[in-house]
């Protein structure tokens, strides 16, 4: 039967390193504060106006050249992100237009952290459905420019980093493939992870006021987060192998998305699943929301710790809340 598998992938950082030290210039912390609470040890800011849309095009083009195809083989983008270029029209259009593709279906996710599960569960639909061939998966933030880098932010700022990753998903008939991707929400805690303002349901939707507030910046109540996220992921793992007749023994590579690399380490050990197994890269980028997985997973690619015939679990946690894993054989 006809599956979704990954036909190649990119992902792309901004030059501008910023490490836990030059934010302590900025505000009342310390490196041993953010290593020791979250493993980050530097992230990449964007220098100037740079849009998320910008970062996935060269995701996007690095993805395309990894399969072997031409962005006019595209014909669904998806477009994963809770920081778009702008209010609206969303990102996946602003992409469409920059890879040169105009006509093709574009469409914005807006499912945070686990954005890009959401992305690659439609695909897989679109694909086995036979209503697309080639999809382009994307998971892209430019979160610097939308954080409060002073003292009152510093809960949230030192955590973020911009950043964008990428799949060519496309058909198959091969043992390798999307086998499942298992999704969740719960809105009743929206309110525990979110950015206020500008909203629709504010009149009027931004204000002087609301700036001094700081009302347009992220809110997080990172604790309950935090307890959120050490439960739902173990739980969504089990359920996803359960129901596809494996076990944690049988999972070759784990790559979660990378909030807090306390969490990951909290989630392993509940699991009971070996560390050196477990994929972690934001020491580095810091938490790049959407795009944290597909980061992960291609640098783990690339490096030769995801390899032909593994059976790759994917797995995210993040505002709405939202929460996901998908199994993969690679
Ligand atoms: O992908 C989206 C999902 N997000 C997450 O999964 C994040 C989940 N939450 C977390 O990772 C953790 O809750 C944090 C890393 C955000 C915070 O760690 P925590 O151990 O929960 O710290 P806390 O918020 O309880 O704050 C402890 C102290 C506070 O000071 P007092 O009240 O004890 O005097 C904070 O004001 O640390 C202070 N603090 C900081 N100090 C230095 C908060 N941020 C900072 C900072 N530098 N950047």
């Amino acid at each position: 039967m006809t599956g979704s598998t990954f036909l190649g992938m990119g992902h792309f950082v901004p030059p501008r390193v910023v490490t836990n030290n030059d934010l302590a210039v900025l505000m009342e912390t310390t490196d041993e504060w953010i290593t020791q609470r979250t493993g980050i040890k530097e992230r990449h800011w964007v220098d100037g106006d740079v849009g998320a849309s910008e970062l996935a095009e060269h995701a996007s083009r690095q993805a395309l050249a990894e399969a072997g195809l031409e962005p006019k083989d595209i014909d669904l983008i998806l477009f994963a992100t809770l920081s778009p270029d702008l209010n609206f029209p969303g990102s996946a259009c602003l992409l469409q237009a920059r890879l040169g593709l105009p006509g093709v279906a574009a469409m914005d996710i807006r499912n945070q952290c686990t954005g890009f599960l959401y992305g690659l569960k439609t695909a897989d639909a679109y694909i086995r459905s036979g209503l697309a061939k080639h999809v382009l998966v994307v998971g892209a933030e430019v979160h610097s420019t939308g954080l409060d880098v002073t003292t009152r932010g510093r809960d949230v700022a030192v955590l973020f980093g911009d950043g964008a990753g990428c799949a060519v998903v496309g058909p198959t008939d091969g043992e390798s493939r999307v086998i499942d991707t298992e999704l969740h929400a719960d809105g009743r805690f929206a309110e525990i992870l979110m950015v206020e303002a500008p909203a629709s349901r504010l009149n009027p939707r931004l204000t002087a006021e609301m700036m001094e507030q700081g009302r347009h910046y992220p809110k997080m109540d990172g604790r309950s987060v935090f307890k959120h996220a050490v439960e739902r992921l173990p739980e969504v793992i089990h359920s996803i192998l359960k129901r596809n007749g494996y076990t944690l023994a049988d999972v070759d590579v784990l790559v979660p998305h990378q909030a807090n690399l306390r969490i990951n380490e909290m989630v392993a050990r509940q699991l009971g699943f070996p560390a050196e197994k477990i994929v972690n890269n934001i020491q580095k980028y810091g938490n790049t929301t959407a795009a944290s997985i597909p980061m992960a997973l291609h640098e783990a690619v690339q490096d030769g710790r995801v390899h032909k015939g593994n059976l790759v679990l994917l797995a995210g946690f993040g505002a709405g809340l939202t929460w996901g894993a998908s199994l993969v054989r690679w």
